[in-house]
């Protein structure tokens, strides 16, 4: 079976889809076999790592008008992924009228291929509707990508909410931990600390080690369509995702 990992936080820009990338090359690297979807209407990693306009989306998938093998993309990066489109939206429209509409993702892809791969990796939007759900309730192990603020430990809270009502139809779902990103970012570096030493009185053992640091290689490697291992293996960037994924799969 796959270990399927997803990446949610319903505030918007705080480096879910850089993260999916980015652990998914991780893995990759150790010698697994990825599957990345993109769950984002915005198809920030779809437009990154596949140029030409698709054909099936995961949209398709959900709504039954393509199986996972049409949908199915490679890209040059050694990783797999099923795409994702601005059409994504009409889909979660019409997604949202169905019976058992959070359970459409699960029932689509739970098959002997898609279980084939070592690890899949989820990209969400940012917010936690049906989309995010749907990720959820076909999730292993859940990563929060934070940004140092004192209004993200709110966020977490909020997450954990609508996690632990899904965890009642998903009882394999386990928080993996909530991770900072763009880490020093701020011209007081002081606030960063700050902030990692609230969070983790509030999370715990559940606030990583590992933190995330301000990297603009991580912009340009999806840029250049690549991870950051493919695009700057010596980048800062690298070096932290590296050592995130680590932890990960220590944690899992
Ligand atoms: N560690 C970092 N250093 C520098 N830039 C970063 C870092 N992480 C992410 N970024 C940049 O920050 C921006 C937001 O990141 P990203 O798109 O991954 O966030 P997101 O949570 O997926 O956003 P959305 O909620 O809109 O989907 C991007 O331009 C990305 O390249
Ligand atoms: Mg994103």
């Amino acid at each position: 079976m796959a270990k399927i990992i997803s990446l949610v936080n319903h505030k918007g820009g705080v480096a879910k889809s850089t993260s999916a990338l980015n652990i998914a090359g991780a893995l990759r690297d150790l010698g697994n076999k990825v599957l990345l979807i993109d769950l984002d209407s915005q198809a920030n990693l779809t437009l990154a790592l596949h140029r030409e306009e698709l054909e099936f989306t995961i949209g398709h998938v959900l709504v039954g008008e393509a199986s996972f093998d049409q949908a199915l993309l490679k890209t040059s990066i050694g990783i797999d992924m099923i795409g994702a489109s601005f059409e994504l939206n009409q889909f979660e429209i019409q997604i949202a009228k169905e019976k058992f509409s959070e359970f459409v993702l699960k029932k689509r892809l739970d098959l002997p291929q898609v279980h084939a791969y070592d690890y899949i990796v989820i990209d969400t939007p940012p917010a936690l509707g049906v989309l995010t759900i749907n990720a959820l309730l076909f999730t292993n192990y859940y990563l929060i990508p934070l940004q140092a603020d004192f209004f993200s430990i709110q966020g977490v809270k909020t997450i954990l909410e609508s996690a632990a009502t899904i965890s009642q139809f998903n009882e394999g779902l386990e928080f993996v931990g909530a991770f900072l990103t763009r880490f020093n970012k701020s011209s007081n570096k002081i606030i960063d600390r700050d902030v990692y030493s609230h969070l983790s009185v509030e999370l715990g053992s559940k606030l990583l080690d590992t933190t995330i640091r301000e990297n603009t290689a991580l912009n340009v490697a999806i840029v250049q369509a690549q991870d950051i291992f493919s695009y700057e293996p010596s980048a800062n960037g690298a070096t932290d995702y590296k050592k995130l994924t680590e932890e990960v799969l220590e944690r899992t």
